[in-house]
């Protein structure tokens, strides 16, 4: 029979580290809610130390799960400790994180601080968490570049104060896959109380060997994966959530382990962290990647018709793409698209679905078909993303090649309507100088992009801008058949995720 892994999910936390990244409560608890449903074991939902948003977030997400383990993360200290407790201690299933780095290079120059000093913090905040939950992990920062002995001694320590999760993260994305594994064996074989632990990896992808990293590990005895949806996270990210569940699901006969995923939650979860994160998935990603599963090349084409198994892997549906691109129209009934939209994994409530209905009997009537990418888009925008203090209310653009091109725009702003007209070099810089000039913002675009979702004129357009304000920096991200009011949309969502960013600085600058 095989062993189970954890999957222990930071998307909220390590994710949000991703630079521009930034959920608000509303959007971080549709996330942990949509995750819990995808399967996930543990989900770390923040960091309450570092900022009030984050430990209200992290209350709000550990009042309403019931399923998954909410974790909390924590430096080693008490006030940190404190702070995640007091987000989490009324969570069904509660998990303190505490961390501290154990490398030379962090000891000295970071922590300044010896390793017998490194030993006694990290056993002080572990009894410390353990005297609140009895579910406490434990992380060696830069564990892959510290002492082998060291983390022996650190981990044999802290597991007789209590830490039932021991992580050995490769904080830096520094390891290679062999060396990692032999690393995870030598600390499983040399930690004397191990046995009474689970063993944990954390990944990050400066090489790109995050995945590879975390399935090395895992061979070599590591029982909890730390992963994020579509790999988000600091610098080039971390070890991606559906890249080890397919790997361990596709090669079963090498890897007797197995996950609670449920993977065809995968792809409707990774568009929802795309929509909300504003960051964009690369078209060669693997497993979510709009391109993952199509095939160019006729040879290739010629062979998926006669059995798909000839170059594909997996199959599509196993991770939530439905196959059935089929299409609805506007005079698709109501329960047509409740029963399509959970072939796609969304279960949605009978006032989500009314909403949804609404919008996409109206895209139905401005596009002759709606395929399974446009209704992503409408779940996502339309119930799954909240917006909080500017919401755009009406807009019209006059354009052309003869006329000064001119937007009015009409804005709610936290329930108070303002409008206003602006000039501007193309449709699109005006609509964006006369929201600017509505919301009253200074800060500066500094990225623009536009794709179409699916081919065809009349695809909807999907925009992500990058927007800056003094030391703050926000994505924002909208789609509609208009490109000039995806335009509009994704600008509204950069000044909503400002304001979030605004509202909740981080406490301490050096946190993490
Ligand atoms: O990368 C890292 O070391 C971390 C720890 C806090 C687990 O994110
Ligand atoms: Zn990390």
């Amino acid at each position: 029979m095989s062993e189970r892994v954890i999957i222990f999910d930071t998307t909220l936390r390590d994710g949000e580290q991703s630079p521009g990244a930034s959920m608000n409560t509303g959007e971080k608890l549709r996330l942990a809610i949509q995750l819990e449903k995808l399967g996930v074991d543990v989900i770390e939902a923040g960091f309450p130390a570092a900022s009030e948003g984050d430990l209200e977030a992290v209350s709000r997400i550990a009042a309403r799960l019931k399923q998954a383990e909410v974790a909390a993360l924590a430096r080693a200290s008490k006030h940190d400790i404190d702070e995640a407790w007091k987000a989490i201690q009324h969570a069904a299933k509660p998990r303190i994180h505490t961390f501290i780095a154990t490398s030379d290079i962090h000891l000295e120059f970071k922590l300044r601080m010896r390793r017998d000093e490194v030993v006694a913090a990290a056993v002080e905040a572990v009894a410390y968490a353990k005297s609140l939950t009895d579910n406490v992990e434990f992380s060696a920062e830069d564990g892959s570049r510290s002492d082998r002995d060291f983390l022996c001694r650190i981990f044999e320590a802290v597991i007789a104060a209590g830490a039932t999760t021991i992580n050995l993260p490769d904080t830096v994305g520094y390891a290679i896959p062999q060396e990692y594994a032999e690393l995870v064996a030598y600390v499983i074989a040399h930690t004397p109380n191990s046995r009474q632990a689970v063993f944990s990896v954390h990944c990050h992808n400066d090489l790109g060997l995050a995945t590879a990293n975390t399935i090395a590990a895992i061979g070599a005895g590591a029982r909890q994966a730390e992963v994020t949806i579509n790999g988000i996270g600091e610098r080039a990210g971390n070890t991606s959530l559906e890249e080890v569940v397919m790997a361990l699901h596709t090669r079963s006969n090498l890897m007797a382990v197995e996950s609670n995923i449920r993977t065809r939650y995968i792809h409707p979860t990774s568009r929802l962290v795309s929509m909300i994160t504003g960051i964009i998935v690369q078209p060669n990603k693997a497993i979510v990647g709009a391109n993952a599963f199509a095939h160019e090349a006729g040879i290739h084409q010629d062979g998926v018709l006669k059995n798909p198994m000839t170059y594909e892997i997996m199959k599509p549906e196993t991770v939530g793409l439905t196959t059935n691109t089929l299409v609805l129209g506007k005079h698709s009934g109501r329960h047509a698209l409740r029963s399509h939209l959970r072939t796609m994994g969304y279960d949605l409530s009978n006032d989500e679905l009314a909403l949804i209905f609404k919008k996409f009997k109206e895209l139905a009537d401005k596009k002759k078909q709606v395929v399974d990418e446009d209704l992503e888009v409408i779940v996502t925008e339309g119930i799954l993303r909240t917006s909080d203090v500017f919401k755009l209310d009406y807009l019209q653009v006059i354009a052309g090649n003869t006329v000064l091109p001119m937007a009015s725009v009409r804005l709610d702003i936290n329930g108070r309507q303002v409008q206003g007209a602006g000039y501007g070099n193309g449709p699109i810089d005006a609509t964006f100088n006369t929201i600017a000039k509505l919301a009253g913002t200074s800060s500066e675009l500094l990225r623009f992009s536009v794709s179409a979702l699916t081919g065809g004129t009349d695809a909807q357009g999907e925009v992500t801008v990058r927007l800056r304000e003094n030391a703050l920096v926000a994505l924002g991200k909208g789609a509609d058949p208009d490109i000039i009011t995806a335009s509009a949309k994704a600008y509204v969502n950069g000044l909503n995720r400002l304001e979030y960013l605004k509202a909740n600085p981080v406490r301490d600058a050096a946190v993490l």
